[in-house]
Order: structure tokens, then sequence, then C-alpha cells
């Protein structure tokens, strides 16, 4: 039986995964709105993964039969100074669910649940990425200054992101 702190954390995540999807989608519409079309688009293919995680998480509660708390979701940051602004506070997001998932962590491990751990590695491994990729992006926005030629390409470049596949991870059964 799962212990009531780590399902009280791993509910918590599910809200902080849907929070994630509706901070990217309000940055898609910022995005969108001031003229950085491949942006948005960048940012509504981060809608789709953050509901994939939420989706996770929910799916492994259920699997440990766990009962699934849903809470209401907050509202997202709307205003953004300019472009740097954005992916900054993308970036600045990621870390803070880095840090909520490896607090997961740390109460799995003091209630000796190797299930939880073991399940929390993938996502350990994604947050090394989903920051990863912000940094990136802050680095050729400042790479591109406040030339509007470097930030269109870098926008250009942005709408190529493929879709995501989406793939359960394998066990996610
Ligand atoms: Fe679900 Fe962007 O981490």
């Amino acid at each position: 039986m799962m212990h009531e702190s780590v399902a009280r954390a791993l509910n918590e995540q599910i809200n902080k995964e849907l929070f994630s999807a509706y901070l990217y989608l309000s940055m898609a519409s910022w995005c969108d709105a001031e003229g950085y079309p491949g942006s948005a688009h960048w940012m509504q293919i981060q809608v789709k993964e953050e509901l994939f995680h939420a989706s996770l998480f929910h799916g492994y509660l259920l699997q440990r039969d766990v009962p699934v708390v849903l809470e209401a979701i907050g509202k997202p940051e709307a205003e953004f100074d300019d472009l740097n602004g954005v992916f900054s506070a993308a970036l600045a997001h990621e870390q803070k669910i880095s840090a909520s998932i490896n607090e997961i962590y740390r109460i799995a491990r003091e209630e000796v649940d190797p299930m939880t751990e073991t399940r929390l590695h993938w996502f350990i491994n994604e947050q090394v990425e989903e920051e990863q990729n912000a940094r990136d992006i802050l680095d050729k926005i400042k790479l591109a200054g406040a030339q509007p030629a470097g930030l269109l390409l870098l926008d250009n470049e942005l709408a190529a992101r493929p879709e995501p596949t989406l793939t359960p991870p394998s066990f996610a059964g």
C-alpha cells in the first residue's frame, strides 16, 4: 500500500503538470499575439508534452490503486516583456518542476517505496531534457540579441519542432 505522503505528492504532481500545460498555453498565446508563430508552435507542442506527463502520473496512481484527487488549476502568467522573458519563465518553471519531482523521489525513499522511486527515473531524465530545451533556446535568443532578423530566424527554427511521439514508456502499460 502506498504511503499517504507519497500519494499526496504524486496527486499534487498531476496538478503541477496540468498547470504546466496551462502555462505553456498562455505562453503560446503571448507568442502568437506578438508575432512569433514558430515560438507559439513550440509552446503548443510543449502543452501536449505536459498533458502526457500528467496522464503518466495519473495512470501510475490508478495502477497502484491510489485514489486520484484533482484540485483546481491556478491561473498562469500571461504577460511577458519579450521573447527572452517568455523562455526565461519557461526555464524557471521547469527548474521548479525538477525540484518537485526530486522531492517526490526523496519522500518515496524515506517511505521505502521502491516502486515509486523506480517509476520516477523516467521523469527525472525527462527533466534534464526539459531544462536543456529551454536553456538552448535562451542561448540562441542571447546570440540573436535584439536584432529582428536573428529573432526571426530563431522563430522559423522553432516552427520546425516536430509533434511529440508521446509513446508511453514501457512501464506505463
Ligand atoms: Fe512536465 Fe515540463 O515537465
